[in-house]
C-alpha cells in the first residue's frame, strides 16, 4: 500500500488530512482546553497554519501513515494520527507508528477518540503490517491515557523530555503507552473491545 486509506467505524468518517481540513484544524486549536497538555494556551492562526503543513508532510514520510481528519455526519470532530517515531529513544522506524487524537470540546467523552483510534490500530495492525503502536502524553493527561487504556494499550515507562517551555504537570514527567501486533491480535480474538464480558 502506498497512499493513506479512508477509513470507516459504526460513526465516524476517517479521510487523510488535507487542504480543505485548514480551518477546522483552526478551530480545534485555538481552544485552549484542547491545547492545556499541548501548548497550555490557544494556537494563533499562524501557528496552526504551520502545524497543518507539517501535518500533511507527515504523510509523505512513510507509505500509508499519516494525520486522519474526522468526521461525524458531515461534522469535523477532531484528528488522528499514526506517524513514524522522530526521536531516537521511540525505537526504529520500520514497523512502528506514533498514534495520537485530538477532538473538538463538544465531542469529548462520546467514545469517539476511542472508536476512532480503534480503527487506527486495525488499520495499522492489520492493512500497514505494522508490529507495535505507542503513543505519548503527559503523565497528568488523564484523558488521554484512559483512552489509551481502552485500546489495549499499557504504560512502557515514565520520561522527561528537555522542554523550553515546560507546562504545569510537566515535572511529573510524560508516559509511554503500547501495543504490539501479537497483543492486538490477542484481544481481537476475544472480541470487540479486547477482554471483558464479550470473553466470558
Ligand atoms: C484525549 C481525548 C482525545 C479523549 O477523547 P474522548 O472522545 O473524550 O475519549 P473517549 O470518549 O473515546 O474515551 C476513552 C476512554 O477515556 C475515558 N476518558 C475520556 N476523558 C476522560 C477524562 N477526562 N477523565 C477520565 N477518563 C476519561 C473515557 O471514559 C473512556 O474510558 P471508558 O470506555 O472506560 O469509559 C480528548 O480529551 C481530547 O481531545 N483532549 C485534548 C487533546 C489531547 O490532550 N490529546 C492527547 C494528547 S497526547
Amino acid at each position: 500500500m502506498t497512499a493513506q486509506a479512508a477509513l470507516r467505524t459504526a460513526r465516524l468518517r476517517l479521510v487523510p488530512l488535507a487542504e480543505e481540513h485548514l480551518e477546522a484544524e483552526v478551530g480545534l486549536d485555538a481552544d485552549p482546553e484542547v491545547m492545556r497538555y499541548l501548548t497550555g494556551r490557544a494556537s494563533t492562526r499562524a501557528e496552526a497554519e504551520a502545524r497543518h503543513r507539517e501535518r500533511l508532510a507527515v504523510a509523505a514520510r512513510v507509505p500509508g501513515l499519516g494525520f486522519w481528519a474526522g468526521f461525524l455526519a458531515d461534522e469535523f470532530v477532531g484528528w488522528w494520527i499514526l506517524e513514524p517515531p522522530e526521536r531516537p529513544d521511540q525505537g526504529p522506524v520500520a514497523g512502528q507508528a506514533e498514534l495520537g487524537y485530538r477532538l473538538r470540546r463538544r465531542h469529548w467523552r462520546r467514545g469517539l477518540a476511542g472508536e476512532g483510534a480503534r480503527e487506527l490500530l486495525r488499520h495499522g495492525f492489520a492493512d500497514l503490517g505494522l508490529r507495535r503502536v505507542f503513543a505519548e502524553t503527559m503523565a497528568v493527561n488523564t484523558a488521554s491515557r484512559a483512552t489509551m487504556a481502552v485500546l489495549g494499550m499499557t504504560h512502557v515507562r515514565t520520561f522527561s523530555l528537555d522542554l523550553d517551555d515546560p507546562l504545569p504537570g510537566s515535572e511529573l514527567g510524560e508516559v509511554e503507552y503500547a501495543i504490539t501486533r501479537d497483543e492486538w491480535l490477542a484481544r481481537e480474538a476475544v472480541g470487540p473491545g479486547g477482554p471483558g464480558p464479550a470473553s466470558a
